[in-house]
């Protein structure tokens, strides 16, 4: 793939040629790729403007996370440090071991306009109706210390992962590979069990690997594990996702889930359509509109 290299026909969020557009077109959604973008171009995400982000967070709710210490890959998300603060975190990151996250930056009005231009672009990249066909986008910053990992993990949303500073590794494992997620560990991820995904042993780092530099990023498909090791600087990366409306398999690995606690041995995804379409009439699909308002009541109420 030509990365920000000949003429692009058009410089938004990602530059592009005709190579990138049938990139998108094939990949999205559905397998990693690596892309141009022009983000870390943009004063928005200068790590002044983070600090700022940062200190508006601190008065909201589940607008940020911070972690400090020592990870290993084998490890998951821990408490905030005591007596730290995101903004403290964010000054100190140079010399600190944190991890911060700056969630729905959306949300803020200078940034919506970066997201509703990633929407724009992407649909025509792909010919996907994304406003119609996906839902509830976000703009996620990371902020890292050099050298820090974030350990192995998998995520529901179709994630575009762009490197504004500093650089890192990101080692991605195949969803559909029975030997990195079973249909229980999706089954468990799906309803609610979020370190589902285990390290696993025995494969090499990553079904694919990236090293990600400011101006290129890496697709990360839902539901592919992954875990990322920093570059010796700091690292700062924005995350620009989005989530499928209809996902069939999805709903079947939710009813599935439940059928098993009763003690029945349920079809997987895929083995017989009509039945996949009514676990996601019948279940899935009241089961995300609970999911999606409790999130809505947590992420805006705190309840
Ligand atoms: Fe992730």
């Amino acid at each position: 793939m030509a990365i920000a290299s000949g003429l692009p026909m058009h410089v938004g969020v990602f530059p592009h040629d005709a190579e990138t557009r049938s990139q998108f077109a094939v990949n999205f959604d559905h397998h990693p790729f690596s892309f141009s973008h022009s983000l870390h171009e943009n004063e928005l995400f200068s790590m002044p403007a983070l600090i700022e982000l940062g200190r508006r967070a601190m008065s909201k709710l589940n607008r940020s996370h911070h972690e400090s210490g020592d990870v290993t890959v084998r490890d998951y998300f821990n408490a905030p440090p005591k007596g730290v603060s995101i903004v403290e975190a964010l000054e100190d990151i140079e010399s600190g071991k944190y991890w911060v996250i700056l969630k729905r930056i959306h949300e803020e009005p200078e940034y919506k306009k970066v997201l509703d231009e990633f929407i724009d672009e992407l649909s025509d990249l792909t010919s996907i109706d994304i406003r119609g066909d996906y839902y509830d986008p976000i703009t996620t910053i990371f902020i890292t210390s050099p050298n820090r990992l974030v350990p192995y993990h998998m995520d529901g949303e179709a994630n575009f992962l762009s490197q504004i500073r500093g650089s890192k590794f990101v080692y991605l494992y195949d969803a559909n590979d029975p030997k990195v997620l079973s249909e229980q560990d999706l089954e468990r991820y799906w309803t609610g069990h979020f370190n589902a995904a285990r390290y696993p042993e025995h494969l090499p780092e990553g079904t694919w690997s990236y090293y990600i530099t400011p101006g290129i990023g890496v697709f990360n498909p839902a539901s592919f594990p992954h875990w990322v090791k920093n570059g010796d600087a700091v690292s700062v990366s924005v995350s620009l996702n989005v989530k499928r409306r209809k996902n069939v398999p999805l709903s079947v690995y939710r009813t599935n889930y439940y059928m098993r606690k009763l003690g029945m041995r349920p079809k997987s995804p895929g083995r017989s359509s009509g039945l996949d379409a009514f676990k996601h009439l019948a279940f899935g699909t009241p089961y995300n509109a609970a999911r999606n308002l409790r999130r809505y009541a947590r992420n805006h109420f705190g309840i």
